[in-house]
């Protein structure tokens, strides 16, 4: 099969393509390089030993989209482009529903004309809300707390009403808990712009010493220990589901949807502690109050995912830690080098 990767220069789109080129798929890479780079790329051919196309092409760019599928034939896209931070989301909403869901009609459009019908698009847990009760499964009510996690509803919504107007689209709606880690080789990994807003890139760059201190949003949550629990999955399992997922879609149609988490959950200090242990040192950290829109405790029921896709995570927690440590180790300022 031969697919196409949008976003695939980002953090899971990287390690998905790794993960692709093993299995023996044909790729091609479309991503503007908003919030990645042609490096990450490159290490991908280093750690497959194979080539593919790239195409900086942004999706708003209905031209440029249009001739990447007029110069190839796709069975299928896995849709990882997209804008992901939810504080910027509530700051720039418009940025963001333009380009996660403008970004998404010309990328269904132009599939349509070109008649590929299958896609496995990046959804979130976000979809979930504040749910009233864990671990989570796919049949809960959605609903969204920011702009952010509107785009990923919205887009779900959009792609099952062409499923429902058109029978010969195959549609996979991957919902993923929380990523973390790094390819085991150290080559590839998470690179944020900035100062990290999630949990695990914060606490990597106070243990390589370019941050302070942790901060630790709220204590006083219902949880063990009090502080926020959620469903960390390895990158490289959140890959092999993609894996997993065009295998289903390859012969059938509708629209599929799944959790990609663990099913188990760990508090930031859990974290902390887990981390400290990975690299040797202590990750100083300090309590301080909760983050606005932060929720307790949000981990998935995995059971769907694993009966229909023979999908399984199988990193444990020290194994994310791990190569999380290993990544930013051997690459302290990411791809800038
Ligand atoms: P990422 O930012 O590393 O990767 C996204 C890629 O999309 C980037 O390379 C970016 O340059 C590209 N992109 C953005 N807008 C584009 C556009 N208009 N045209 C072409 N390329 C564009 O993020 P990631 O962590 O790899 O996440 C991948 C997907 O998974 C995103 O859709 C994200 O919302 C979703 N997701 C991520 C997480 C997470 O915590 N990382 C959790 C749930 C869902
Ligand atoms: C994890 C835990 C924080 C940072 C976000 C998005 C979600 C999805 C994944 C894309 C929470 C605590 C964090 C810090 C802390 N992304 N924390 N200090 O909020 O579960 O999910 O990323 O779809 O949509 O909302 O992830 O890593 O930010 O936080 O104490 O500096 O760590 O309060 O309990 P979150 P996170």
């Amino acid at each position: 099969m031969n697919i196409l990767v949008t976003g695939g220069a980002g953090y899971i789109g990287s390690h998905t393509c790794v993960q692709l080129l093993d299995a023996g798929y044909d790729i091609a890479v479309l991503d503007n390089l908003d919030n990645s780079c042609e490096e990450s790329l490159n290490r991908v051919k280093q750690i497959t030993g194979k080539d593919f196309k790239f195409y900086e092409v942004d999706l708003l760019d209905y031209e440029a989209t249009d001739k990447v599928f007029a110069e190839n034939k796709f069975d299928a896209v896995i849709h990882f482009a997209g804008l992901k931070a939810v504080g910027e989301s509530c700051r720039i909403p418009l940025r963001y529903y333009h380009n996660n869901i403008t970004g998404t009609l010309n990328l269904l459009d132009i599939m349509n004309k070109h008649n590929v019908k299958k896609i496995v698009f990046s959804s979130s847990a976000t979809v979930y809300g504040d749910p009233h009760t864990v671990p989570i499964k796919e049949d809960f009510p959605l609903s969204c707390t920011n702009p952010y996690g509107q785009t990923k509803l919205d887009i779900e919504y959009i792609l099952k009403d062409l499923s429902k107007s058109d029978p010969e689209w195959g549609v996979i709606l991957l919902r993923y808990f929380n990523p973390v880690g790094a390819h085991e080789s150290g080559m590839i990994g998470e690179d944020p712009n900035g100062i990290p807003n999630n949990l695990i890139p914060y606490i990597s760059q106070v243990a390589i010493g370019k941050l302070e201190c942790l901060s630790v949003f709220g204590d006083d949550y219902d949880t063990k220990d009090g502080t926020g629990v959620r469903d960390y999955i390895h990158v490289v399992d959140l890959a092999d589901g993609h894996i997993k997922a065009l295998e289903k879609i390859k012969d059938n149609t509708g629209v599929f949807i799944y959790n990609l988490g663990t099913g188990v959950g760990y508090s930031v200090l859990d974290m902390v502690k887990a981390f400290s242990k990975a690299c040797g040192k202590d990750v100083k950290y300090k309590i301080v109050d909760r983050r606005p829109g932060d929720i307790a405790s949000c981990y998935a029921d995995p059971a769907k995912a694993k009966a229909e896709l023979g999908f399984e995570a199988t990193h444990n927690l020290d194994d994310m830690c791990r190569d999380t440590w290993n990544w930013q180790s051997k690459n302290p300022n990411g791809y800038k080098g």
